[in-house]
């Protein structure tokens, strides 16, 4: 059983994420998704969801490619999520290319995928303002 994570926000859950999920998912046979909890958005990267985390887990839930969804409370964890998960993969869009480069110390494989043009959440609550 290959083992892969990825983390995210997954605000107002849109097509960009479901392709990044089953990307991640063909990876390997058994997806985690470490889900950023309100706090982590706010204090970290200072974003407001516009969903609250427990209706962004649900939705992950319901996705077909998800098997576990855990929550993201602190950049550090990744190290210990890698060992705790027993993960082969660490997979991340790539936004964040070189980022996560050092999860790669813990003993599995770091994958950046491209992202899907022309959609993010910010995107969304832009177009939706306008
Ligand atoms: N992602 C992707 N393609 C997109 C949007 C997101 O592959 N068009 C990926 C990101 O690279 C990340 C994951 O989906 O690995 C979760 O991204 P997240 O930041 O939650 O979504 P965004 O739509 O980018 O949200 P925001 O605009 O708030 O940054």
């Amino acid at each position: 059983m290959r083992r892969v994570i990825t983390y995210g926000t997954f605000d107002l859950l849109h097509y960009g994420h479901i392709n990044l999920l089953q990307r991640a998912k063909a990876l390997g046979d058994y997806l985690v998704v470490g889900l950023s909890t309100d706090e982590f958005n706010w204090n970290e990267k200072q974003k407001k969801c516009y969903f609250s985390f427990e209706k962004r887990k649900r939705l992950l839930e319901a996705v077909r490619y998800v098997d576990l969804v855990i929550p993201e409370q602190e950049w550090e964890q990744k190290r210990s999520d890698v060992h705790e998960y027993h993960i082969d993969t660490f997979v991340m869009g790539d936004d964040w290319q070189g980022k996560f480069d050092y999860l790669s110390e813990e003993g599995c494989d770091v994958v950046y995928l491209p992202r899907t043009p022309e959609i993010s959440t910010t995107q969304i609550k832009k177009d939706l303002k306008s």
